[in-house]
């Protein structure tokens, strides 16, 4: 691997499990607790408004009190002592990395901002929003979670793209890869020639030419003092 080459990193739920907020698949996870099709699709927000903000509120205040781990301390150590570039690309939306002072591309949106549905204005959610939360911008009570749901684009593809083409190594932390477009980067950047790893708690598909399992807490310091020692 050339020294210092471009990281580009994808984190997935798996990263904020030791800080307490609850991954999707796992045993006991989100979506054993909730249908994505009642909660997390543009057809749930339509049907049951209330159901869908009571479901993001309740992760948004969770997540403000929720603490960056020492995976995610790693993680902006890295992208603050390595010689090279280090992009971050999470589908979290829980604002841990940036708590723990890293630069990152929100895929998925994150909890603490909010969308205006009707003039696509965007701003630092409150703690709930509810039918009554107005627009700051066009007054009209359409606020949302700036969160993609199921059916949505993700946001920033054409930059992460970019990324995922000049990319030396890939790294995939704490995702199971069930959800497209991100469980398409690895095979996409091992055909544009880097080097892949996968850090989770299991392993979850063959493109990686690494892997390290475990508690990311573990791994990932390990990793980056790594990548930093080099
Ligand atoms: N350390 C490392 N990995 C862990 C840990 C841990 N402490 N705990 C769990 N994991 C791994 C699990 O083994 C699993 O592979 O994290 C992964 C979590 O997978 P999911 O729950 O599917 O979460 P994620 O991959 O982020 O989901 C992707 O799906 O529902 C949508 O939009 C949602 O962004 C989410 C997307």
């Amino acid at each position: 691997m050339t020294q210092n080459g471009k990281i580009v990193i994808l984190t997935g739920a798996g990263l904020s499990a030791e800080s307490g907020l609850a991954t999707f698949r796992d045993e006991g996870g989100l979506w054993s607790q909730h249908r994505i099709e009642d909660v997390a699709t543009p057809e749930a927000f339509a049907r049951n408004p209330d159901l869908v903000q009571a479901f993001y509120s309740a992760r948004r205040a969770q997540s403000r009190t929720a603490h960056p781990n020492a995976a995610h301390d790693a993680l902006a150590r890295l992208q603050r002592d390595y010689g090279g570039e280090v992009v971050i690309v999470t589908q979290n939306v829980d604002g841990l990395h940036e708590k723990a002072g890293a630069r990152v591309i929100h895929m998925h949106g994150a909890l603490d901002s909010a969308l205006c549905h009707r003039c696509d204005h965007r701003w630092t959610a409150p703690d709930t929003i509810d039918r009554d939360t107005a627009c700051p911008a066009c007054e009209a009570r359409s606020a949302r979670p700036d969160v993609v749901w199921f059916g949505e684009m993700p946001y920033h593809m054409d930059e992460i793209a970019e990324h995922l083409e000049t990319a030396d190594i890939f790294a995939s932390i704490g995702t199971s890869g069930q959800v497209y477009p991100a469980a398409g980067f690895s095979q996409l950047a091992s055909e544009y020639g880097a080097e892949c790893i996968e850090l989770n708690l299991e392993p979850t598909s063959n493109v990686f030419h690494q892997r390290r399992l475990g508690p990311a807490t573990r791994t990932i310091p390990a990793w980056v003092e790594e990548l930093i020692g080099r």
